[in-house]
């Protein structure tokens, strides 16, 4: 499918979203987050092992969400927007892979919430990270009140919340926030290397790793999830294949 401000490629069995709308530094209005969910589904069912999202040009990964759109909504209004980005954070959270937000800007508000939602975050050294919300008299809206809490702590979390607090990219990666930093001109080679590395994994367990981390019940509910969840491997090509391998001393070929 074509979108006027998405794109989605492929190399191999890794798709990279791309967020593209240079006259407002990639920030999210209402057709870009349906494009997002559209495109999303797309790489869920043309069988994308990892999906790869970003932002288009050199400044920015999402500056947030439209703050034009956003201005003048009433109350019934701001819920269904609220709504639609967080359908849009769940699919990344949820999708049937591995998802990796590569952070080559500014990942502001809304921005900053889609690269928290996804599994994995790699920034360029340029990045600026933050929940700015506060400073437009908003809080977040699409999740980060519940996901950065997890990322980085509670006292740290409500600090940046409550502050509006823009992070470079070092300090996010000392928060927790950025799994790794890389020099601006190493991104997209670094992010390619990984995706391929997590892509070449079997991709049954690693799906099925992914959804016990996820759970987000009890820890009593989450312990029997992954009994479940580790049972249910076994008898899979790649675990029959993966043992075999080891017991034969061999390097495993996973489906
Ligand atoms: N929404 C709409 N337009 C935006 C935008 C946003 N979030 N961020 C940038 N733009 C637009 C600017 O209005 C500007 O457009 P014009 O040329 O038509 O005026 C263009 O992008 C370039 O922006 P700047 O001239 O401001 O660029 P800069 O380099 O001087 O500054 C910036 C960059 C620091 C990111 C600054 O643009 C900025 O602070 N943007 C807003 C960031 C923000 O507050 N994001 C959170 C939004 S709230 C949210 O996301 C709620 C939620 O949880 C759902």
């Amino acid at each position: 499918m074509a979108w006027n401000t998405v794109s989605l490629d492929w190399e191999g069995t890794v798709a990279t979203l791309t967020v593209d709308r240079p006259d407002a530094l990639n920030a999210l209005n209402v057709e870009t987050l349906e494009a997002m969910l559209e495109a999303i589904a797309e790489a869920e069912d043309e069988g994308a092992r990892v999906l790869v999202l970003t932002g288009a040009g050199d400044d920015a990964f999402i500056a947030g969400a439209d703050i034009k759109y956003m201005q003048d909504l009433e109350q019934d209004e701001a819920m269904a927007w609220g709504a639609l980005g967080h359908e849009v954070a769940d699919a990344l959270a949820a999708f049937n892979g591995v998802s990796i937000a590569a952070v080559n800007g500014y990942a502001f508000g809304g921005g900053c919430e889609m690269a928290i939602a996804c599994d994995l975050r790699v920034a360029s050294e340029s990045a600026l990270i933050g929940n700015t919300e506060i400073d437009l008299g908003i809080i977040p809206g699409w999740g980060a009140t519940q996901r950065l809490p997890q990322l980085v702590g509670d006292e740290l979390a409500r600090r940046l919340i409550f502050l509006g607090s823009r992070l470079d990219a070092k300090a996010a990666e000392e928060a927790g926030l950025f799994g790794e930093v890389v020099p601006d001109e190493e991104l997209d080679e670094r992010v390619a290397e990984l995706a391929q590395e997590l892509a070449a994994q079997p991709a049954m367990a690693l799906r099925a790793a992914k959804r016990s981390l996820n759970q987000d019940g009890s820890q009593t509910a989450g312990l029997e999830y992954e009994k479940q969840a580790f049972a249910s491997l076994f008898g899979t090509h790649d675990q029959r294949e993966g043992m075999a391998a080891f017991v034969d001393g061999r390097d495993p070929e996973f489906e």
